[in-house]
């Protein structure tokens, strides 16, 4: 079992490249489902998420070559059956976002419901509704999604609240829905804003995605497309936070900044420096931590996945950081880890309170979801002494050999093969 070994503490210097954004790849992924012939993607991460993608595309009848940062898939051999199976939707919840697509292109679409993961129940009621009002028939039994329509048509949506998955389902399924669709309400995520323009590569005429009102108007037909992926936002946050924690100085080469401004105010207020250079950044610790507090909220507010890499670094910060995260339900599973290395934090409800302490001693922890274990990573290049971060399997879903890239920026950082999972 794979785990990572972090020796602190370690000032960061030199230089980390960041990659696409594995949240605008999962999408733009599912969106070639839209489309036959040969489709190419660039600059995608090599990470296990996308792996999952590829094996989910294979089994609705695309070849896909996966050669990173390259992914090609090539439209469908044979007919295709529009159901993706339980057992590789419950590795990944993103892939409910192949179920606009498919009933969109195929009129019929059976998708295991994605079910709940550490950090929340995770409904996807949103993408329902919306489909129904599209015209699609729902029925959920046995734990599937089933969704049919002849054809979709264009029509209003009006979501409940800003889901980022929800919008880019529907922004799929209106894309080949006969006439206008009006979406208000949409998640203004610069991922959902990505697949806007490579819909509009395709031939839908998608207007306002990365605002709150979206228009699609659909086509009959859409076409494959050649697109590099936008660099991935979180995992530049996640090393500029590593920076705020460790201390030290890099230059993170192709931080999208414009897509972090939410992040950059508080980093600033920290006492990190982030300028810009060209389309990099540099990234450094200016003088000794101070604390801020941070409340998540959807795009364009303080990102809930950049919640747990922020926290480490409030903890061993001067004074009281107060965090509160109002996305999900659940996402403070890295606190008692956290703990364990010696923060001082408390919760109630979604609220943490966080003592900053000279410094954290470094222990074996436990990672529970994608962001917890780069928090874990982070805490890990400050201790004192050896951190162990078992389960990585969550890290390699959402980060690209992120120990390599940290190593190559001075951080005693090294993959290790535990002999068992300790129970
Ligand atoms: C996307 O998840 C991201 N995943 C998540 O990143 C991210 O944390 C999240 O957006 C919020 O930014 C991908 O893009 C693949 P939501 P998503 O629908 O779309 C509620 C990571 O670490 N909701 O925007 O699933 C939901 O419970 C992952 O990379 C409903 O109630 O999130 C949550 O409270 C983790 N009904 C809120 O909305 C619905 O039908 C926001 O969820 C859908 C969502």
């Amino acid at each position: 079992m794979d785990a990572i070994r972090v020796r602190g503490a370690r000032q960061l210097k030199g230089t980390i490249r960041v990659g696409g954004a594995k949240n605008a790849a999962l999408p733009i992924l599912c969106a070639t489902l839209l489309s036959d012939g040969e489709s190419l993607l660039r600059n995608v991460p090599g990470l296990r998420d996308i792996e999952t993608t590829a094996a989910l595309l294979r089994v609705l009848g695309r070849d896909v070559t996966v050669s990173i940062p390259e992914v090609r898939v090539h439209g469908p051999k044979g007919t295709v059956v529009p159901e993706a199976p339980y057992e590789l939707v419950r590795q990944m919840r993103a892939s409910v976002l192949v179920l606009g697509p498919l009933v969109a292109r195929y009129g019929r679409a059976k998708v295991s419901l994605p079910g709940g993961c550490q950090i929340g129940a995770r409904p996807v009621d949103q993408h329902l509704l919306g489909l129904e009002a599209l015209g699609a028939k729902i029925t959920v039994e046995h734990g599937y999604i089933l969704a049919e329509a002849p054809r979709l048509r264009g029509a209003e949506v009006a979501f409940d609240l800003p889901t980022v998955t929800g919008t880019e389902n529907l922004m799929m399924a209106a894309s080949l829905a006969k006439g206008r669709t009006t979406l208000v309400n949409c998640a203004r995520e610069p991922e959902v804003e990505e697949l806007g323009r490579v819909l509009n590569k395709m031939g839908a005429r998608v207007e306002g995605a990365g605002t709150s009102i979206i228009h699609i108007h659909g086509a009959d037909e859409l076409e494959p497309f050649d697109h590099a992926i936008i660099a991935d936002r979180i995992e530049a946050g996640t090393f500029m936070a590593a920076v705020g924690a460790a201390g030290g100085d890099i230059l993170l080469e192709h931080a999208p900044l414009d897509d972090l401004e939410p992040v950059i105010v508080k980093l600033r207020r920290v006492g990190v420096g982030v300028e810009r250079e060209g389309e990099h950044a540099r990234v450094q610790r200016l003088g000794p931590l101070n604390s801020a507090d941070v409340t998540t909220a959807p795009h364009p507010g303080f990102p809930t996945d950049m919640q747990a890499q922020f926290m480490a670094m409030m903890c061993v910060a001067g004074g009281r950081a107060v965090m509160t995260e109002t996305v999900f339900e659940n996402r403070f599973m890295h606190v008692p880890e956290l703990g364990r290395m010696g923060a001082h934090i408390q919760t109630h409800n979604n609220t943490a309170v966080i003592d900053g302490v000279p410094r954290l001693s470094g222990a074996s922890v436990m990672a529970t979801d994608l962001r917890a274990s780069a928090s874990l990573v982070i805490a890990g290049l400050v201790a004192e002494g050896e951190t162990i971060v078992r389960r990585v399997y969550h890290l390699d879903r959402g980060y690209e050999a992120i120990e390599k890239k940290l190593a190559g920026a001075g951080a005693d950082v090294t993959r290790v093969q535990l002999e068992s999972e300790p129970a």
